[in-house]
């Protein structure tokens, strides 16, 4: 994590738990809106929480995961899930697959070095008559086409530099 992100993240979890409060019963709001605002849980804001709290890390941790919606292990900014199922693969799974590992660099359940964007297969999204669809960690993307993977790719990097860059400027 870059510094200006984790400077930017603790400004935000203090935030946070100033406006919950300190206390045992704010952990999941806490949690839900820090995940809101940074898409993932990540380990540094576990142990930033915990202090923040008085409580042990293991705690935080065992809440986010038990949330499953939470995340905490998603290393990724942006965690792109591709329906590998079969009206999207004959929709068009595999072209929009080849797209999504040029423009980002990466294969299918690798990570980028920023940990900007990871690429996973899903099963069915329940979109099989507008496929190819995919997520973008909670929204979904529907007959995706490689133009639409090219600025939904653009789309998260200027929401990238808009929330992580706004304060170097
Ligand atoms: S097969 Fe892809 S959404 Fe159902």
């Amino acid at each position: 994590m870059f510094s200006y992100e984790k400077e930017k993240l603790s400004e935000d979890i203090v935030s946070i738990v100033n406006k919950y409060g300190k206390n045992r019963t704010s952990l999941l709001p806490i949690l839900q809106s820090v995940q809101e605002k940074h898409h993932f849980i990540s380990e540094t804001a576990i142990q930033e929480i915990a202090d923040l709290l008085g409580i042990h890390p293991v705690e935080v941790y065992g809440v986010a995961t038990f949330y499953s919606f939470l995340n905490p292990d998603q290393k990724a900014v942006f965690k792109i899930r591709l329906c590998q199922t079969i009206s999207c693969e004959m929709q068009g799974k595999e072209k929009i697959k080849n797209v999504l590992e040029n423009e980002l660099g990466i294969k299918f359940g690798e990570t980028t070095k920023d940990n900007r964007f990871s690429l996973e297969f899903v099963n069915c999204l329940g979109m099989c008559d507008q496929g190819p669809a995919l997520l973008v960690n909670q929204k979904v993307y529907t007959k995706v086409t490689p133009e639409k993977v090219k600025e939904i790719i653009d789309e998260c990097k200027s929401q990238f530099s808009s929330h992580f860059l706004s304060k170097e400027e």
